[in-house]
């Protein structure tokens, strides 16, 4: 095989689809690019511990996440600013190992890449290295653009993530719907732009106008994965515990609940604990002798 026939590895990226195919390999960036071609939608959901991860792989989910949404979703924060880079390669860790086939991406954390490029290529490099994860996600457009080019330029495949970014959630004052307004729209391009020209493979669009995520999509060569950002991204991501009725409380508007699991597990857990009291639990066939 010379250097410019297509391996049987690219030449599968480029007819399978994401969903049901591709069996005996992980998920590449070479068959995100390819479905965008085709248009065809896929979707991403968050994971943060082998059990579930495997779950989803099974299930056929192309892209897990290992977002920083651990924070406020797997380790009992309010945000996910106190996220830590050990955290993160722990979690990641796990999910790459719960894993056969999806591509797993994990977020680099607040603090772990905002001071330069070279601090965002030694944490990338532990993601990769220590976890095992395919990918990387750092929050910014214009602003992370330098950062992205040093990682994509050493190899490191980079989701990018722009609108609402969660990082920056006390400099938001919240969780604002972001892009509203010509200037907040012409930015959000702006940032969706420098992202693909710095060579990220995918971005990440959070709580955005539908219509805006569209022209952005629309504008883009690289997928779209949107959150909160309407029917028209080329992907779509949730945050599991959102997605399955764990999280406690209100959702978020863009969410869509899919199970009540949070129900399922507290029913289980009370009926197991009425079972010991009255003696049901352990019966003769869970014994013994
Ligand atoms: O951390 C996370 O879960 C995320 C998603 C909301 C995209 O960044």
């Amino acid at each position: 095989m010379n250097a410019s026939s297509p391996s049987p590895a690219q030449n599968q990226a480029a007819t399978a689809t994401l969903y049901g195919g591709v069996t005996n390999r992980r998920i590449t960036v070479r068959d995100l690019a390819t479905a965008k071609q085709r248009g065809e939608k896929w979707s991403m959901l968050t994971a943060y511990d082998a059990l579930t991860a495997g779950v989803f792989d099974e299930a056929g989910i192309p892209v897990l996440l290992v977002g920083d949404s651990a924070g406020n979703c797997h380790l009992g924060y309010e945000t996910t600013v106190p996220v830590t880079m050990d955290q993160m390669v722990m979690l990641s860790a796990a999910v790459v190992r719960g894993t056969k086939r999806a591509m797993i991406v994990a977020d680099l954390p607040f603090g772990s890449y905002q001071e330069s490029p070279a601090q965002a290529m030694r944490n990338a490099a532990r993601l990769m290295k220590e976890a095992g994860v395919g990918a990387v996600k750092l929050e910014g457009g214009e602003r992370s653009a330098r950062s992205i080019e040093l990682l994509v330029e050493a190899g490191v495949p980079v989701m990018a993530h722009i609108g609402l970014t969660p990082q920056s959630v006390h400099a938001f004052g919240g969780y604002p719907v972001q892009g509203r307004g010509d200037e907040a729209a012409h930015q959000l391009l702006r940032d969706a732009k420098a992202v693909q020209q710095s060579g990220a493979f995918a971005v990440v669009l959070e709580a955005v106008p539908a219509e805006l995520a569209a022209q952005v999509t629309e504008q883009l060569t690289i997928p779209t994965v949107g959150i909160g950002g309407g029917p028209d991204t080329d992907a779509q991501v949730l945050v599991w515990t959102d997605m399955a009725g764990m999280t406690a409380g209100r959702v978020p508007r863009f969410v869509k609940q899919y199970a009540d699991l949070r129900t399922v597990l507290g029913d289980a857990a009370r009926a197991f604990a009425e079972d010991v009291r009255g003696g049901a639990f352990p019966a003769a066939e869970h014994s013994f002798h």
